[in-house]
């Protein structure tokens, strides 16, 4: 099954989302599936439907909505995950059940506490089982890069006689070099006898930094889906990049011959799009997505630049969705010019309701700020993604700070259309302005994180505050952007609190889990 199209299958939603911190709810998850399914990504790898109810509902729910893309869902080598990956899969136009089992000795022995042999047969049972559900059936085989070669083989061997057609190597634990991957795929290329009934996939994690190259390398040996994440994002480093994979394919096709289904200009909208729902930034000097990406600031790379972009340029900010910046923004611009922008910028249709609302607090900000740079754009747009729809929501917050103390807070909320208000004492400005949220929205969640970013140089650029909340284990990350840092604050930690509120409401019988108290504020 070679041929020069490889298949980008995406596990943002799945592997991203698993990892701390990066949790989406159901809205977010259908925003991010959309535009993956839009950029032309050929597999969308759900979610874990076996994990939680709200796990279930968001592969229910995308499976109902995306048409174009293959949805996938993730299941144990057990029955009652594979029937449950069903159940959510049955709507989808394309459905894919995607099954795993350890099969290297260390994973064998400590994790499942199985024989190699049983190992094997719930390879057999589990895909018979998912095969007799839906056509389209993945197997994995978990830590594969440190499996024994001729268990590997035997086991591939058995997926496909049951029905696999996808068969996918995982270096679950990045362990693997280039060479050595690929030689690992060419071998199981040279090896299973009935390989070419299947399409060979690979999922490779960064704890080496080499994700990527180690995808890249799979494929010049024969695989030809590469499993990859919207701005690397999953456990621990992370997983292989997609917008890395993908114009690393478009950028060299004279040593990486191969073909995929995306469109590019997508990337920048997709990257900003995770990055704005996870509260995940990007690192200003990421490849492909980082701010700095494109960015040419010594006087030599400009004088190159200026004589022939390509001196130091090996793809153009174009084909990642970024144009050249044409239109400086200030407060005499309009609306047409603001609409411009955010097209130039890689924002897709924002809604006219949202437009409008984003050209109202770009004019307050540019009443507020001498220059309105390109990433003070990014950073309200993204901010007001993703605080719409919030239960509770920023009003004012007038704060009394300095070296003399008592530092207080002054804080007016709306918690679902009712407006409230008080004032608390802190030690310190962020303390009296958490401490009035704590007062107006009690709740036990801990604060594991708090983070402030400066938008853009000068002590006038916005900030951008991150907020990691944490309850009975589960996290919660929450962001807000204002040029006032506890403005910035307050938001990031009220965006936060409205995500822990929707997964109370998907924990608790009945589904609302937030119950008002007699001053109208929310409780736990
Ligand atoms: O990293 C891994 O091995 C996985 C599998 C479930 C595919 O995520
Ligand atoms: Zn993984």
């Amino acid at each position: 099954m070679a041929g020069d199209r490889v298949w980008i299958f995406d596990t943002t939603l799945r592997d991203g989302e698993q990892s701390p911190g990066c949790s989406m709810n159901l809205e977010e998850k259908l925003k991010v599936a959309k535009a993956l399914e839009e950029m032309g990504v050929d597999v969308i790898e759900a979610g874990f439907p076996i994990a939680s109810n709200g796990d279930f509902e968001a592969v229910t729910e995308i499976a109902k909505t995306v048409k174009a893309s293959v949805v996938c869902g993730l299941a144990r080598a057990a029955r009652k995950d594979i029937d449950r990956a069903w159940e959510a899969l049955r709507h989808a136009a394309r459905p894919r059940i995607h099954t795993f089992i350890s099969t290297s000795p260390l994973h064998m022995k400590y994790k499942l506490q199985m024989a190699p042999e049983a190992v094997r047969q719930a390879v057999v049972d589990s895909v018979t089982h998912a095969r007799n559900l839906c056509e389209d059936v993945e197997w994995s085989c978990e830590d594969g890069s440190r499996t024994e070669r001729e268990f590997l083989y035997a086991c591939v061997e058995s997926a496909i006689k049951a029905g696999a057609s996808t068969i996918n190597i995982p270096d679950t634990v990045g362990y693997a070099e280039p060479e050595e991957f690929a030689d690992l795929i060419a071998a199981v290329v040279a090896n299973v006898p009935n390989i070419d009934k299947a399409r060979i996939s690979v999922h490779c994690h960064n704890d080496l930094g080499l994700g990527v190259a180690n995808s890249l390398a799979a494929l010049n040996a024969g695989a030809r889906q590469v499993e990859c994440t919207i701005n690397g994002i999953g456990e621990r480093a992370g997983n292989a990049a997609l917008e890395e994979i993908v114009m690393a394919l478009r950028t060299r096709p004279d040593r990486l011959p191969y073909k995929t289904g995306v469109d590019t200009t997508q990337i920048m909208r997709c990257s900003r799009l995770v990055s704005a729902i996870t509260g995940f930034q990007v690192q200003p000097n990421k490849a492909i997505v980082g701010a700095n990406a494109f960015a040419h600031e010594s006087g030599i790379h400009q004088d190159g630049m200026l004589k022939n972009k390509q001196t130091y340029e090996i793809m153009t900010p174009e084909s990642v969705g970024l144009v050249r910046s044409t239109l400086v923004m200030g407060k005499h611009s309009g609306r047409a010019a603001f609409k411009a922008k955010l097209k130039e910028l890689g924002f897709g249709e924002l809604g006219e309701n949202a437009l409008e609302d984003a050209f109202k607090r770009f004019k307050d900000l540019a009443d507020r700020k001498k220059d309105v740079f390109d990433e003070d754009i990014v950073a309200l747009v993204d901010d007001q993604m993703s605080h719409a729809g919030d239960r509770i929501q920023f009003v004012a917050l007038q704060v009394v700070a300095g070296s003399k103390g008592p530092q207080l807070a002054d804080l007016e909320l709306e918690i679902d259309g009712r407006p409230v208000n008080v004032q608390s004492r802190g030690n310190g400005p962020v303390d009296a302005t958490f401490a009035a949220i704590r007062k107006l929205v009690p709740h036990t969640a801990k604060l594991q994180l708090y983070q402030v970013h400066a938008v853009t140089a000068g002590t006038d650029a916005q900030a951008e505050v991150s907020v990691r909340l944490e309850e009975n284990g589960k996290t919660v990350n929450g962001q807000g952007a204002d040029a006032d840092t506890l403005v910035a604050s307050a938001k990031a930690y009220l965006n936060a609190l409205n995500k822990l509120l929707i997964k109370r409401e998907k924990t608790a019988p009945g589904g609302h889990a937030a119950d008002m108290s007699t001053s109208g504020a929310l409780s736990a």
